[in-house]
């Protein structure tokens, strides 16, 4: 591309409300950040179980730089694979109670890797629409045959999966376990029903684990579902395991498989030591310390309490990500900039990333009932008269 038109793009990316740009700041303790020498509390970070704050966890990470290394040298099949890669699978596996797991630099390649290798070039993928863009992309290659299913509707899956069977066509069904823009929690019992038992399962599940379930497995689990029933599920650790990565967990010839043709998993560098040691004891600490999921249960509650009483419109999640949608690209944006000004740092999810520009709130264990109420108040006053006031349900792209 030539730069001239490099620079007309750009300039029309402002004109239209979705330039990006990074925005330095420190996180710190009790749930804040710092930009620019003032303190904000923070609204926009996935650390939900405030695990990211834990001294232990910090302290693993710093114990195994020095006893095992930042580097993990090469790929997984060549030096990459350690001790510490060895001693997380194993731990890994004994919480969700799978045979294998995978792991891979980021959760965007593990369900790249998920999907390329499960779905195959004469199967038909069914995803819900609103599936985070590491699933979406490998559609627009245009390798596979794909339809989209409107979110969270599993009448119109149930009616796509009776048209694939009349069509004699292997079907395999991809979706989120909460999503990440909407925090709504996919009822995987619902959809296990409406598959027979050879059409596959794939579940990301990065939103869910470490909160839901018992001892934050997952979603899945929190529906009742046994993680064999999945064909493959995908998770990271970069939201309530406060770490970076992502894993495939699932039976060892399903995760053999995946490890066998993934280009993600076999061309790329394997996770540092020092994280994987770290990421062994956020697994812990996550399964150990049931009261950071109780924390967080309290702050949505009192949230949404809050919320409804300020007459604030708020969507149906019960989740720690809550959704307020706005008017269009420019509200949403001038809501933020006005919250920040009072100390509140909440950002502005816009399209493409969302169908429909909002402040998506993430609420953390380490989040205090005083900041709690600090944001409702702060949202009702700074709220702007374009702004929608009731997003119980969220329209289609
Ligand atoms: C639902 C979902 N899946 C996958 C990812 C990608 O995970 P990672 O950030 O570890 O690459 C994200 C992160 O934004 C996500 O929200």
């Amino acid at each position: 591309m030539q730069n001239a038109e490099i620079q007309r793009w750009l300039a029309a990316r402002r004109e239209q409300g979705l330039y990006r740009q990074e925005q330095q700041v420190q996180t710190l303790p009790g749930g804040l950040l710092n930009s620019n020498g003032a303190l904000f509390v923070n609204f926009s970070g996935n650390d939900y179980l405030g695990l990211g704050e834990a001294p232990l966890l910090r302290q693993a990470m710093a114990d195994a730089a020095l006893a095992d290394g930042v580097a993990s040298t090469g790929s997984p099949l060549i030096t990459g694979y350690q001790p510490a890669h060895a001693e997380l699978i194993a731990t890994l596996r004994d919480w969700l109670g799978v045979e294998d797991v995978l792991l891979f630099s980021s959760g965007f390649a593990a369900n790249q890797a998920m999907l390329s290798a499960l779905v195959g070039p004469d199967d038909l993928l069914l995803l819900d629409r609103y599936c985070h863009a590491s699933m979406q992309d490998l559609l627009t290659s245009g390798q596979r045959s794909f339809k989209r299913y409107p979110h969270q509707d599993l009448t119109a899956l149930a009616a796509m999966l009776q048209q694939s069977g009349i069509k004699n066509q292997d079907v395999v069904v991809a979706t989120e376990g909460v999503f990440s823009m909407d925090g709504d929690v996919t009822d995987c019992a619902a959809i296990l029903h409406l598959l027979t038992a050879k059409q596959p399962l794939l579940l990301d599940d990065a939103h869910g684990i470490g909160v839901l379930g018992s001892e934050g497995r997952g979603s899945w689990a929190a529906h009742g579902v046994q993680v064999s029933a999945l064909q493959c599920l995908m998770a990271n650790f970069g939201k309530a395991l406060a770490g970076q990565g992502g894993f495939l967990a699932g039976s060892r010839d399903v995760i053999d498989f995946i490890r066998q043709q993934s280009r993600h998993y076999i061309y790329s560098t394997a996770l540092s030591p020092a994280l994987c040691r770290a990421m062994q004891s956020s697994v812990l600490l996550c399964r150990a310390e049931q009261w950071r999921r109780e924390k967080l249960a309290d702050n949505i509650a009192l949230f949404r309490q809050l919320a409804r009483q300020a007459g604030l419109g708020i969507a149906d999640s019960m989740t720690a990500i809550q959704p307020v949608l706005c008017a269009d690209n420019t509200s949403a944006m001038r809501w933020s900039n006005a919250l920040k000004e009072r100390g509140i740092w909440l950002h502005a999810i816009r399209p493409p990333t969302v169908p429909q520009a909002r402040l998506r709130i993430s609420l953390s264990a380490s989040h205090s009932e005083l900041q709690i109420r600090q944001l409702v108040q702060v949202l009702v006053q700074t709220q702007p008269v374009t702004a929608q006031n009731h997003t119980t349900t969220i329209p289609e792209s």
